[in-house]
């Protein structure tokens, strides 16, 4: 096996990115580029699984490219643009979609969360969703991929697809078997209204969610509304643990704070949320509102941003082009 590293990554341009997209992927996204050749993907056929407005999927494009610079992703050292322009993602969705099987997506639990009670209305874009995943993944035979701990599953799909590629057309290792990076603290940044639920930006609630660009007040007045506990603060994990709202706040801080969690627990037992709240809109404030405003710059120039997203896609498509010269090679296809 070779040792050559390559990362890849996709984020939905769904709407505003929040603290969770933050925490639990863009800031990998950004320290990976240091050393690694990373590709960084606006996943816009990924978005459209559930129906979008047009001129607002559009909009939402930008704005997550922006969001990606804004949190320090380079395009001279990343490579970013959106699915859409490389027409090898559904190409090779459609392959996958013939080695992949029935079964396996029949178990994906996001599928069961998104299409809710009445899955014969979904979209069959949406029960295929972690197949164009893997075709993202592996048409760049990419080997690692950061993300947040929901999309661990459709990650071991993507693993199992390109075993069994692999395996059908007799040649061993031309898909590499890619590897998940979960942040290891702070995998699933919790709603602020319910800590059994992910902070998502498909929540009714914009009080869920710490979105990158709220202003000062707004994190003020989110932070103090969010659910914690009447009780003080426990002095030990598993204290901390049955009761989930706090848990996040104080996961939230530690992390942020780069304090360990046993550290910030030492720190804060016996102390009221209210206490830990004042010092967690602090932090947050200063984390958050400079990309917030970078974000309303970069998004004011527009042309500035298609551009990043012309030479991603020029650079992804030479790479995605050569890759499934082989693949259609593979297959037999002519
Ligand atoms: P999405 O917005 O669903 O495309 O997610 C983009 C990235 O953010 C993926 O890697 C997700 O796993 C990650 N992510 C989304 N929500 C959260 C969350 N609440 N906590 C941690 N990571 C998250
Ligand atoms: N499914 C991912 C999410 O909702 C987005 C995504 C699409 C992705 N393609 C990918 C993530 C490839 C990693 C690699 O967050």
């Amino acid at each position: 096996m070779s040792s050559r590293k390559l990362v890849f990554s996709g984020v939905q341009p769904t709407g505003n990115l929040h603290l969770g997209n933050y925490l639990g992927a863009l800031k990998n996204f950004v320290s990976l580029q240091k050393n690694t050749e990373c590709i960084y993907c606006v996943v816009d056929l990924h978005a459209i699984t559930i129906f979008q407005k047009p001129n607002e999927l559009q909009n939402n494009v930008l704005e997550t490219v922006a969001s990606f610079l804004a949190t320090g992703l380079d395009p001279k050292k990343s490579t970013i643009f959106n699915q859409s322009s490389v027409s090898g993602h559904a190409e090779l969705a459609w392959i996958l979609n013939c080695v992949s099987r029935i079964g396996w997506l029949n178990r994906m639990t996001q599928f069961k969360d998104k299409a809710g009670s009445d899955k014969e209305k979904a979209s069959v874009g949406l029960y295929i969703y972690p197949n164009l995943m893997a075709a993202d993944i592996l048409l760049y035979k990419a080997t690692h991929v950061p993300v947040g701990a929901d999309q661990k599953q459709h990650l071991e799909l993507s693993r199992d697809i390109a075993q069994k590629f692999n395996n059908d057309f007799d040649c061993k290792d031309f898909f590499p078997l890619p590897e998940p990076l979960i942040a290891k603290n702070i995998s699933r940044v919790m709603s602020l209204r319910d800590g059994t639920k992910k902070m998502s930006k498909s929540e009714e609630s914009d009080y869920s969610r710490i979105n990158l660009k709220d202003s000062p007040d707004e994190i003020s007045k989110k932070i103090k509304k969010a659910k914690s506990d009447s009780s003080s603060i426990p002095d030990n994990l598993k204290d901390l643990e049955k009761k989930p709202e706090a848990l996040n706040l104080i996961n939230i801080f530690s992390e942020i704070s780069k304090k360990s969690l046993e550290k910030t627990l030492i720190d804060m037992s016996g102390k009221e949320y209210s206490y830990l709240k004042t010092k967690l809109t602090e932090l947050v404030i200063n984390e958050i509102t400079p990309v917030g405003k970078e974000i309303k710059k970069l998004l004011a120039e527009k042309a500035y941003l298609k551009n990043v997203l012309k030479k991603g896609k020029e650079k992804a498509n030479i790479i995605a082009e050569e890759n499934l010269k082989n693949i259609r090679e593979k297959v037999g296809l002519i």
